[in-house]
């Protein structure tokens, strides 16, 4: 398989969370991919082995990488595992790596949405026996090789899941605090946000820093995964370690200036260490502004600053969220004229105490929580005009 990972051609699927599939295209379109068609949490396009692993490594907006090897109708529950036998799958895996089957499952033909599932596994289990009268083990938890099954009606899709264990498990956050934000979600907020990565860039809640760290990320153009070892391709028997070294070593990961400031702050010092641990092992580190201190205390003195912040809900907070969401309105007014600022919050209520303008919203997740994430323009001068609650 090997001397085809450079030219054939892979129908190749990136998954998202709900809500970015524009966000993710967008970053494929950055890259340079083209004909890409949106899905509902996905995003589809074709490719190359070589495209799977570049983007496993740059992509900073998917949640993993499928690789389609089957697609086919059924009719029926046992049509799965009829056609899942017929894929040479000794071919793609050694016996001794471990698998797991996931995906999910649309359709009346079943009344059972994991039975598709162990349908598929049984398929792979008997293969093995068939060849080598023994099987791989199954693992749930981190499978060295994951099999992905989307059924959607009488549509059924077999993919290898490239990734294996998602890629918002970036490796280089060691520290989180309590509501810490997923990677991929703080990079597709960042993206969708239209920061330029020149402006100043300023999270005044920053909690463990993941969005600053990704802000840095972005603007350093060092990939969020680079400090990640484990990708399923690597299991796989097609893997080449020279096309994945070459596409790895083509990355410059030791860039210490970044070409804007970068800011972060909380009012909790455990959390502003945890922050700047989390950053420590890239070299742009000591570029990162990392403060213990109110939000209310960083001032931008007419310079722009493009704020991008997910402050508390206000679960444990009671009453007192609408005095701190009006507080933080009161402070983009007065101390930050002439700056950009958006605001992750599943807290409408909140929102409205903010007493500004809002100029463009969108609705997120921020993991099962339903979210608004909203752009307020603060003007210099204009004080007045951004005393309009809605
Ligand atoms: C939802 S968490 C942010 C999580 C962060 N995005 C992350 O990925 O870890 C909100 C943060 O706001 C901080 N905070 C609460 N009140 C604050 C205030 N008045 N000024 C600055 N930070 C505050 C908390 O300490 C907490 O870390």
């Amino acid at each position: 398989m090997k001397e085809n990972l450079t030219n054939s051609i892979q129908t190749i699927t990136l998954k998202t969370f709900y809500g970015f599939e524009q966000t993710l295209a967008a970053e494929l379109s950055e890259f340079g991919y083209k004909d890409l068609t949106l899905l509902n949490r996905a995003v589809q396009m074709k490719g190359t082995w070589k495209d799977i692993y570049y983007l496993n490594l740059h992509s900073r907006c998917a949640l993993s990488v499928l690789v389609e090897i089957a697609r086919f109708t059924i009719k029926e529950e046992k049509d799965i595992y009829k056609k899942a036998k017929q894929i040479p799958w000794t071919e793609w895996f050694d016996i001794k790596k471990s698998f797991a089957v996931k995906g999910a499952v649309f359709s009346t033909i079943f009344s059972n949405t994991k039975y598709p599932m162990l349908l598929v596994k049984d398929a792979i289990t008997d293969t093995f026996r068939d060849n080598y009268g023994d099987r791989p083990n199954v693992e749930i938890s981190k499978p060295d090789v994951l099999i992905d099954l989307y059924v959607r009606e009488n549509q059924a899709t077999i993919s290898i899941n490239t990734s294996g264990a998602p890629l918002f498990q970036r490796e280089y956050r060691k520290e989180t605090g309590l509501a810490p934000m997923n990677e991929v979600v703080a990079a597709c907020l960042i993206r969708m946000s239209g920061w330029d990565r020149k402006t100043t860039f300023l999270d005044p809640f920053c909690g463990s820093g993941t969005l600053v760290a990704e802000a840095a990320l972005l603007a350093s153009g060092i990939p969020s995964n680079i400090e990640r070892q484990f990708y399923a391709f690597k299991n796989l028997k097609n893997y080449d370690s020279e096309l994945w070294n070459s596409i790895y070593d083509a990355v410059e990961y030791k860039i210490r200036n970044l070409p804007c400031r970068i800011m972060g702050s909380d009012i909790n010092d455990t959390m502003v260490l945890k922050a700047r641990r989390n950053i420590r092992n890239f070299a742009f580190s000591r570029s990162v502004e990392i403060n213990g201190m109110n939000f209310n205390q960083v001032k931008s003195n007419d310079e722009p600053v493009f704020i991008i912040t997910n402050p508390p809900y206000g679960e444990r907070m009671g009453d007192r969220i609408n005095e701190l969401y009006e507080a933080i309105g009161n402070w983009l007014k007065h101390s930050m004229t002439n700056s950009v600022c958006w605001i992750i919050s599943s807290n409408e209520d909140a929102l409205k105490s903010l007493g500004l303008k809002t100029s463009v919203r969108n609705k997120v997740f921020n993991g099962d929580l339903e979210c608004s994430f909203r752009k307020f323009e603060i003007y210099a001068g204009s004080k007045k005009q951004q005393e309009i609650t809605e």
